[in-house]
């Protein structure tokens, strides 16, 4: 198995705790314990014995993730580490070795970990692209329908989409449904930003429209808590649940103990909404300083607002590579950003603006003096 750099991650892995401004974080200020655990004794949790727990995360915990799916119980969901490591096992279980599936269409632009791990289990990558039409990022259903065969395994989405913030409503899940269901193909629907709406509406889940999906998800974004390193599939199927469960005992074992019991704090009804509601408050604060940006510097920059997760994907006008205008303005302004390139998006930037105000401000500042002097 040969596996493709994942740029983006290796670019942010390097930089993002060496500059002062780091814009190309996409989720939203972290939270501290104490934070999360509010007016919540912390003797229960200092008691804890440090043991491996449930592998497959501990039932109170399954329960609490398992009431955001409509009929679902704790063994329609395992827990994993991070999304990152749902999609790993979900890709790893649906494409490798399977001779006569071995298409995997992707929406892009898209979080480019489900794209490298494809090609590395060796499937064939088609896109289906979300297009700017100048006011909104449409799905290209066309495409889709063009590109679906019965050998496609599986169909990638992301929504809300990293790295443009925009959702998909109802109508465009079902349509998406109905077109797997044609070809017999699985959906995977990576949705770490459900939660992180700026209109406080939560996105619908794919669960909700087709039995032939996993669902990813995590408490990396919208909940603040990327420490934690806890994510976890749901899927109608208890079967696949099961069977991917049996994966993860090859890639991590078990999620931590103490993330185990910080994750049931933060999924506990009253401390899930207070949490939400601190998420969705920095990103309408914080996009309000994005917007003034944009409307400033018109003729530098287009962007399509988001409406959800804590990015934006701007074009910028000027003939600079993308890659090579991150890769200065770390250098010469310390301020780290997600080059368009790494989302196959050239021209383009993605800002994360979830994080401190005073950071994004001067971070913003920044990319427009560099622009102005490279061109
Ligand atoms: C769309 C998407 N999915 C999954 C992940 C993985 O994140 P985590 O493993 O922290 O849940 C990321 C991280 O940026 C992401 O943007």
């Amino acid at each position: 198995m040969k596996i493709e750099r994942f740029e983006l991650e290796r670019i942010q892995s390097e930089w993002e705790h060496v500059v002062r401004y780091n814009l190309s974080e996409s989720g939203v200020e972290p939270m501290s314990v104490i934070e999360l655990l509010g007016d919540q004794s912390q003797r229960s949790l200092l008691e804890n014995k440090l043991g491996y727990p449930q592998t497959n995360g501990s039932i109170p915990l399954r329960e609490l993730v398992s009431k955001q799916y409509t009929g679902a119980t704790a063994d329609n969901i395992t827990v994993t580490n991070g999304g990152a490591e749902a999609n790993f096992v979900a890709i790893w279980r649906f494409i490798q070795g399977n001779k006569e599936r071995n298409e995997f269409i992707i929406q892009l632009p898209n979080y480019m970990q489900v794209w490298g791990i494809g090609k590395a289990f060796g499937a064939r990558v088609k896109p289906f692209w979300l297009k700017n039409n100048g006011s909104a990022w449409v799905p290209d259903f066309e495409e889709l329908k063009n590109s679906i065969s019965k050998r496609t395994c599986l169909i990638a989405i992301c929504n809300p989409n990293n790295p443009t913030g925009t959702i998909m409503n109802s109508d465009q899940l079902r349509t998406i449904a109905e077109i797997a269901e044609d070809a017999g193909a699985w959906v995977l629907s990576d949705e770490v930003y459900q939660g992180a709406e700026l209109d406080g509406k939560t996105t619908p889940s794919m669960f909700d429209f087709y039995d032939k999906v996993l669902v990813t998800n995590s408490l990396s974004k919208a909940y603040g808590l990327p420490g934690l390193r806890i994510g976890w599939i749901a899927s109608p199927s208890k079967e696949v649940i099961f069977d991917l469960w049996a994966h993860t005992d090859y890639t991590s074992i078990a999620p931590s103990m103490l993330s185990d019991a910080l994750a049931i704090v933060a999924l506990e009804r009253k401390n899930r909404e207070r949490i939400i509601k601190r998420t969705r408050g920095i990103l309408r604060n914080n996009w309000s300083v994005v917007e003034h940006w944009l409307r400033n510097n018109k003729h530098l920059f287009e962007c399509i607002a988001p409406q959800g997760g804590a990015i934006c994907l701007v074009k910028y006008s000027r003939a600079i590579d993308s890659v090579e205008l991150v890769h200065r303005l770390i250098q010469e302004k310390s301020v780290l950003l997600a080059p368009g390139d790494h989302f196959l998006m050239p021209h383009h930037i993605r800002i994360g603006y979830g994080h401190n105000e005073e950071h994004l401000v001067k971070g913003l500042e920044s990319v427009v003096e560099l622009l102005i002097s490279a061109s």
